[in-house]
């Protein structure tokens, strides 16, 4: 692993596996009536969220604690960013008090990046704008993994706001270092530009692509970033390119269902796809918590099995 995760290409095909391996592992403690393990401990992880978040900034600070490291959750609302404290001067001071990782989400795409030039732990993106989330698409691939056995040469298609969904570019990233087979489904004004130069397909017709799916991951119309009116309506959009029970049914039979979350219930999914045995919609927020531990315990230096040797199962053993 690199010091940083700030993009799904920080990893190859190698160091990927290993975090999905590594996380078998820490699903597994969590199966345990005691789910701690002593690995980071004394080792102190901040969560920097300057937006908000309920799955990725719980799930961390689960993963954190879970494996024993100190937490410290900052939320820029309630702290000195009102009154006009940078990026930078926060992160240092944070640092100052001996972060040894900064988790950090940001509207700002980059910002982690930045961060990575200034502090000297390690930095995770925990998502930046409209650019990455490196560990959403881990726990997607590692969903995928567990539900179908592999995920070499799966068809993954990925429905929706393609435009400012960093989760959609994380993972046709990953998928495509992994070896699957990322498509893109989007009306043309929720693409971005430049993504002919992706590793992916690209099509308009969702119709089209359900029956050849072995994956089919639904993504939110975000509101909040759009700046202008991308399509007609709600009910248009839900039309053209909403998974209803519908278009399901033309799904090949053992077909999964993802989304990131949160979702938009009778937007781009009816409640009753969200809700169905296709669904791994609770799955993924549940191994977000494992693959996020398996990524704290490989940058903050676990070399080492994470579970099973002497030092990772005892109390009094030595940290990575
Ligand atoms: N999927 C995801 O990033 O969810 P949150 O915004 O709740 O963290």
């Amino acid at each position: 692993m690199k010091r940083h995760l700030l993009s799904a290409t920080d990893l190859d095909r190698e160091s990927a596996t290993l975090v999905l391996d590594t996380a078998e592992e820490m699903a597994r403690l969590g199966e345990r009536s005691i789910k701690k393990l002593p690995t980071l401990r004394g080792r102190t992880v901040v969560n920097l969220f300057y937006e908000d978040s309920t799955r990725t900034r719980t799930s961390f600070e689960l993963a954190a604690k879970r494996l024993s490291a100190d937490v410290i959750n900052f939320s820029a609302k309630g702290s000195s960013v009102s009154k006009g404290e940078s990026l930078k001067d926060t992160a240092l001071t944070l640092e100052a008090m001996g972060a040894d990782a900064v988790v950090c989400r940001h509207s700002g795409s980059g910002a982690p990046h930045r961060l990575a030039q200034w502090v000297k732990g390690s930095v995770v993106n925990a998502g930046d704008g409209t650019h990455e989330h490196p560990t959403q698409a881990l726990l997607d691939a590692f969903t995928m993994r567990r539900r179908l056995g592999r995920i070499e040469g799966l068809r993954v298609t990925i429905v929706g706001d393609i435009l400012h969904s960093r989760v959609a570019r994380s993972n046709v990233l990953l998928l495509d270092i992994l070896g699957a087979h990322p498509t893109v489904v989007a009306p043309p004004t929720l693409l971005p530009v430049g993504i002919e130069a992706w590793p992916t397909e690209v099509s308009y017709d969702i119709d089209a692509v359900l029956p050849k799916s072995d994956v089919v991951m639904m993504l939110r119309v975000q509101n909040e970033r759009m700046t202008a009116s991308y399509f007609p309506n709600v009910r248009e959009y839900s039309r053209r390119y909403g998974l209803d029970a519908r278009r399901v049914a033309a799904l090949p039979d053992d077909a999964i269902v993802m989304h990131p979350g949160p979702m938009n219930r009778g937007v781009e999914i009816a409640a009753e796809v969200a809700d169905s045995a296709r669904s791994t919609i609770v799955e993924q927020v549940a191994n977000g918590v494992s693959v996020r531990m398996a990524v704290l315990y490989l940058l903050l230096g676990g070399s080492e099995p994470a579970i099973g040797s002497p030092a990772a199962g005892s109390t009094e053993g030595e940290r990575p």
